[in-house]
């Protein structure tokens, strides 16, 4: 079989750019991206796109149209397909059983539903959100229970995208994983898929494997990552009470070629909607599973990273002569890393929230993230007891500059390329004094700040 119609359910981070490229890529194959969400359907089909990801707008404006489409009509979408991607979010629950650890797996199944309620014929149905193991079994049955159709075939096809560098990474990916049922049908369906990415993936980096074993690597794989920033992270906290310093450890282990350079980067804690998602799903997982001891090994990944943000404000608290109440503060970046507008999960909200606890006045500047999202991200702070209490503690500025006027210490929580080549010397004429610069991302030339006169402190190495 050879797919000549795509629907990918859920136009979001995922769906929108890899259905993109997969329109870019095959221009034989219609492409419709639909959701329930009737302004970010409206926003893919404007001049500015609901998310920002470098090189994105340009494929989508040069196929918009021609074989790729965005629309709410889910129906129509659906009724057409010969093949379906599930690409909806899966965020962590926040009420009832698995509270705070299982995945809301609420919108895989109304997505099921839907596809079961409305197709005439078999499709093949791929999962490509990050679900929990043995999640296409729910799919299935969902299917065999309410579809008048039979034979769908379900494909388990996780996406290891990294935003920021998402179109590169759907460009040229490390390996594209299909796992799939071990019949006849299932095996059709694979090779129909693989068909789709292999117009511009080379065929010996698509692997296949069996559907639980590629939901699991999905979860293993972010698992992996997390706790590399989680490792380093922790040592971080070691070469700063040794006089040691992590950028030289991480360059030491990392040119060991079993350990390996990437993702040994100390920081003030990984944020994104995935990596603690994820490894939360597997302890989740393994809790389920009866695997305690499994369970408890990688939910250290995440108390380290909680750790990290928390011993971060708490040596700003400590430098700024152990208060910042009423003192101001400005934070430079808000997204969860740079290249980006997300802001889910990111760091940067962490930080700010425990810095209002002290009541100390924020300043924000990102070059991307919306005043209305950042309003939004700190709309729960338990330290503003009233609504105008934001406009009382937090200031949004559009400028760098405007943003350290008066300022006592300025705290680099995202490592945007454009804050390494600021004019430091003159954000030091604007501070307050003595100032201090906090570098959460080890960007900055530090010993040149320290001769500009400003208190530099950073991750993983003490300057004192
Ligand atoms: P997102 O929130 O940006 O987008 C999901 C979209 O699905 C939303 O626009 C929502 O309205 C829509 N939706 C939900 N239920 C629907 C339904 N029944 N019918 C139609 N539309 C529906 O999420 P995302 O960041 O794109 O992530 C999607 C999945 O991919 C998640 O499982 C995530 O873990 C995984 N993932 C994300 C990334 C990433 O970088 N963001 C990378 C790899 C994998
Ligand atoms: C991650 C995975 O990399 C990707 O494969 C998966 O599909 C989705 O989740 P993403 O969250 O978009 O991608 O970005 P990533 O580059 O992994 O960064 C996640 C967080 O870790 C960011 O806050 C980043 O700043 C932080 N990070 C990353 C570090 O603190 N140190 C590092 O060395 C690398």
């Amino acid at each position: 079989m050879s797919v000549k119609n795509i629907c990918c359910i859920g136009a979001g981070y995922v769906g929108g750019p890899t259905c993109t490229v997969i329109a870019d890529k095959c221009s034989d194959i219609k492409v419709t991206v639909v959701d329930i969400n009737q302004r970010r359907i409206d926003e893919w089909n404007s001049d500015t796109l609901p998310i920002f990801e470098p090189g994105l707008e340009e494929i989508v404006k040069r196929n918009r149209g021609k074989n790729l489409f965005f629309s709410t009509d889910v129906t129509q979408a659906v009724l057409e397909a010969d093949l379906i991607f599930i690409s909806v979010n899966t965020p962590t629950k926040t009420f009832g059983m698995g509270k705070g650890r299982a995945p809301d797996l609420k919108y895989i199944e109304s997505a099921a539903r839907k596809i079961a309620d409305t197709a005439k014929s078999a499709k093949i149905i791929v999962e490509k959100s990050t679900v929990p193991v043995k999640a296409a079994e729910s799919i299935s049955k969902i299917l065999k229970h309410n579809s008048k159709c039979t034979g769908f075939q379900v494909l388990s096809n996780p996406e290891f995208l990294a935003e920021g560098t998402a179109i590169r990474d759907l460009l040229n990916p490390d390996r594209v994983l299909i796992g799939g049922d071990t019949s006849k049908e299932g095996q059709a369906a694979i090779r129909a898929l693989s068909e789709v990415y292999e117009r511009w993936v080379p065929k010996e980096r698509v692997l296949t494997t069996n559907t639980w074993s590629s939901e699991l690597s999905k979860l293993t794989a972010n698992a992996f990552l997390a706790q590399r920033i989680s490792s380093i992270n922790a040592i971080s906290a070691v070469c700063e009470a040794t006089g040691a310093d992590v950028s030289e450890v991480s360059y030491a282990i990392g040119k060991d070629s079993r350990i390996g350079d990437k993702f040994l980067r100390a920081s003030i804690g990984f944020g994104g909607s995935c990596f603690q998602k994820d490894v939360l799903n597997l302890v989740y997982l393994c809790e389920a599973l009866n695997l305690p001891e499994v369970a408890e090994y990688w939910h250290q990944v995440i108390l380290m990273n909680n750790f990290q943000r928390r011993r971060f404000v708490n040596k700003i608290i400590k430098r700024l002569f152990g208060t910042i109440t009423g003192k101001k503060i400005t934070i430079y970046g808000f997204a969860f890393k740079k290249d980006t507008g997300d802001t889910r999960e990111s760091s940067s909200i962490y930080i700010t929230k425990y810095l209002l606890e002290e009541e100390a006045r924020i300043v924000i500047y990102d070059p991307k993230v919306s005043e209305d999202q950042i309003r939004s991200d700190l709309s729960d702070c338990e330290s503003f007891h009233s609504p105008s209490d934001f406009d009382r503690y937090v200031t949004i500025c559009k400028d760098p500059y405007e943003a350290a006027k008066d300022s006592h210490a300025l705290v680099i929580c995202t490592e945007w390329d454009e804050f390494v080549t600021l004019d430091y010397e003159r954000i030091y004429g604007l501070m307050e004094k003595p100032a201090f610069i906090f570098d959460g991302r080890l960007i900055l030339k530090h010993e040149a700040l320290r001769k500009i006169g400003f208190q530099v402190d950073v991750v993983g190495k003490d300057f004192s």
